[in-house]
């Protein structure tokens, strides 16, 4: 009984619901319609509070159904209302079951005189709350499992790339970025098909050389990397972001961000360079933390305001795990909006993973767990 009282009331409800629910929807039917709903409701209504008279639930009736809305126009007459017919015996014996709801919607008032209800106050809807930023955090790997294991307990790690131009099997459904490394034939023979096969899969960026101010990397002079930048990188332009040469951290002359002022004169200006790419490594802790926050600052103004990727960076001392909470932190803040992207070195066991399937305490603290 409570139940079904709690159906009809509820139903009520949504019939006010209904006829309130808005100044298109009404406006989409003739005014003739809205009366009829609204006589429905009342009808119900008073059923409703026939039963509770009876005693048979002290629940009182739902308020929306109650507050009739006020009427600006003189109401109908009380007689014209078409009283819900009661039952012949009413009067003294119960109320009758409430069961066949089937009080019938009254009909329709014949002297549609009544008018609509009021719209409704039109509280304005809270706006929805801005969508949370994408992350900027990545993985950088070698081995594809161990990126798998790790995007399947967080959803902090959106984007991948493995130095290579091919993502090696990756199956994690995040973004790869394919990366040239080097212009040396074992690098570029296939870039095309592979840069081309990446954009075609959605990916949106490519990399170009890794760390050619370090002989044991790219190893490429300022000039020579600005030619192979226009012969193996421009023809993308428009179709994906195109980085610079990823640089090292080095001060020493002719390294890091000095090699990249270097290779933007030798560039001339004819080097598609949508973004730069720059690695750090140095103490952890705090101290290391504003060291490097500091170093990704100076990179920013070397590519002359444009965005940076932070493609590798590591602690190599010191407190790892505060050094990744306080560069986290910093990296993703506005102060560092020119950050697009950052990747710890790297997904593997003794540094983000502690196994192949665990993450370590840094490791969790990069992946926002
Ligand atoms: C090298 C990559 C290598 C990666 C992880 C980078 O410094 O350039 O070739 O895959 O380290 O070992």
């Amino acid at each position: 009984m409570h139940a079904k009282l709690s159906i009809l009331a509820l139903a009520a409800v949504a019939s006010v619901q209904e006829v309130c629910a808005g100044p298109v929807h009404r406006h989409k039917h003739p005014q003739k319609d809205v009366v009829y709903q609204y006589a429905d409701v009342v009808v119900v209504t008073e059923w409703v509070t026939h039963t509770v008279t009876a005693g048979l639930d002290p629940t009182p009736p739902p308020a929306p159904v109650v507050e009739a809305p006020a009427d600006p126009s003189p109401p109908p007459p009380v007689s014209s209302a078409p009283p819900a017919p009661p039952p012949a015996e009413s009067s003294a014996a119960p109320p009758p079951p409430p069961a066949e709801s089937s009080a019938a919607p009254a009909p329709p008032p014949a002297e549609s005189s009544a008018a609509p209800p009021p719209p409704p106050a039109e509280s304005p809807a809270p706006p929805p709350p801005p969508p949370a930023p994408v992350s900027k955090r990545g993985a950088a790997y070698n081995d594809p499992r161990l990126v798998e294991a790790m995007v399947s307990q967080t959803d902090k790690i959106t984007w991948a790339y493995n130095w290579g131009s091919d993502s090696g099997g990756l199956q994690a459904k995040i973004a790869f970025y394919p990366m040239l490394w080097s212009p040396a034939p074992d690098h570029s023979g296939n870039w095309d098909e592979k840069a081309e096969a990446a954009i075609a899969a959605g990916s949106n960026s490519l990399l170009s050389f890794n760390e050619p101010d370090i002989p044991s990397q790219a190893n490429m002079s300022p000039l020579d990397a600005a030619n192979g930048h226009k012969q193996y990188m421009n023809k993308y332009a428009g179709r994906a972001k195109i980085s610079a040469p990823a640089i090292s951290s080095s001060q020493s002359p002719g390294m890091g961000i000095e090699w990249l002022k270097n290779f933007f004169d030798a560039c001339g200006g004819q080097c598609q360079v949508d973004f730069c790419a720059a690695h750090w490594y140095g103490p952890g802790g705090d101290d290391g933390a504003s060291l490097f926050l500091d170093h990704i600052k100076n990179v920013h103004d070397a590519c002359q305001g444009k965005p940076v990727w932070v493609t590798e960076f590591a602690a190599e001392s010191g407190d790892v795990d505060q050094f990744m909470r306080r560069v986290t932190e910093g990296l993703d803040s506005d102060e560092f909006s020119f950050v697009e992207k950052y990747s710890y070195f790297m997904v593997n066991q003794g540094s983000l993973m502690s196994s192949p399937t665990q993450l370590s305490s840094f490791g969790k603290i990069f992946a926002g767990i």
